[in-house]
């Protein structure tokens, strides 16, 4: 069904063509009800997960972004997703950078992006996340994600703030937390990937998260252009901060690789490159952190996957769960049971 439409919201602007697309699945979900999209194979037992202490009903989430604002979980999780990661948000709302800021690739399957964290603030997606926790099949059956960030005029010496305060405003609506510090478009905020700041960071966070009755899961979501060297660091700084997972990995600063005309790919200017030309270097980045670490987490694959095949890739190298955007733009909800179809046939 989505190869009918996708033509018709290719037409828009990249960024409306969000709005419009999930607009109109609110609208066939009202018309048509939930088994116009739900497909049984996504709740099949046999893709159940235990990860991080967590049962996700099968491995294929959403990627943060999509849904910054916590403002679609429900149609989201009637899609057949596993699992849903919440944000960016940051402590206050924020605008983002100017528009437009996301821009498609169609030759390469592809999206560039520099958002710039615009999102509502962390407090307005806590009355949408206590209206989806009242729902109790929700919340019995789907995992939210909330992955958190910093507002861009906070500077880096004062960012552990602000991730302690969405921390605590989040607390109790989301099952596990993702430090983001890998976003391109926030200024300097990559420099907080450096062994020292992030070691701090991370170990007040995991300090907070240790005073609670009920300690989450608290991932780190990294970049795809880390160096062997800085990947090291990471598997070090998240054995000693007793990190559940590290994400693997954001969009990329690069732009090797590309089918699309590099004068056109110039002039779109700065921002994270997502989509196929991604999926190699993103696998490539699990399996050396899945392998360096003796699997000492788990690690959630994410960037290129826009087939089956990407997504068998993934949990190849290393991944325990797999999360999708890009592909998901691209290839429809239908991807989500197709890649769940495969992996039950490779069990
Ligand atoms: C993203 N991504 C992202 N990641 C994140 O941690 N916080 C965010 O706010 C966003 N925002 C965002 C917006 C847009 C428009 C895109 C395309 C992507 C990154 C995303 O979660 C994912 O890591 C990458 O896009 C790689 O996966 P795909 O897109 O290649 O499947």
């Amino acid at each position: 069904m989505y190869s009918l439409l996708r033509p018709l919201f290719f037409k828009l602007d990249a960024e409306k063509a969000h709005y419009t697309a999930i607009t109109g699945l609110q609208t066939l979900l009202k018309i048509g009800g939930k088994s116009i999209v739900t497909n049984p194979i996504n709740s099949d037992k046999r893709l159940e997960r235990e990860v991080f202490g967590l049962k996700f009903k099968n491995p294929v989430g959403l990627a943060a972004g999509f849904d910054k604002n916590a403002k679609w979980i429900e149609e989201l999780d009637q899609l057949g997703f596993g699992f849903i990661e919440i944000g960016t948000l940051t402590p206050k709302p924020q605008d983002g950078n100017e528009k437009p800021r996301l821009f498609r690739l169609k030759e390469d399957n592809a999206l560039i992006n520099r958002m710039g964290f615009n999102n509502e603030g962390v407090e307005i997606a806590i009355d949408r996340l206590k209206e989806v926790r009242k729902n109790k099949a929700n919340k019995a059956n789907i995992i939210i994600g909330g992955n958190i960030g910093k507002n861009k005029i906070t500077p880096n010496e004062e960012a552990t703030n602000d991730y302690l305060i969405c921390f605590d405003v989040l607390f109790d609506y989301v099952d596990y937390f993702v430090v983001n510090v890998s976003s391109p478009n926030t200024p300097n905020l990559r420099e907080l990937q450096e062994k020292k700041p992030l070691t701090e960071l991370l170990q007040t966070l995991q300090n907070r998260n240790q005073e609670k009755q009920e300690p989450k899961p608290l991932l780190l979501k990294i970049a795809p252009d880390l160096t062997n060297s800085q990947l090291d660091d990471i598997i070090e700084i998240a054995k000693e901060t007793k990190l559940a997972g590290i994400i693997a990995t954001n969009t990329t600063i690069s732009r090797e690789n590309l089918k699309t005309e590099s004068q056109k790919v110039e002039s779109l200017g700065n921002g994270g490159l997502s989509g196929k030309p991604l999926k190699n270097r993103s696998t490539e980045v699990i399996a050396y952190l899945h392998q360096k670490s003796n699997a000492a987490f788990p690690i959630i694959g994410v960037g290129g996957i826009h087939s089956p095949k990407d997504a068998l890739e993934k949990l190849e190298a290393g991944a325990s769960l797999i999360q999708l955007y890009t592909g998901f733009v691209y290839e429809g909800w239908e991807l989500i049971s197709k890649i769940n179809k495969e992996i039950l046939l490779t069990k």
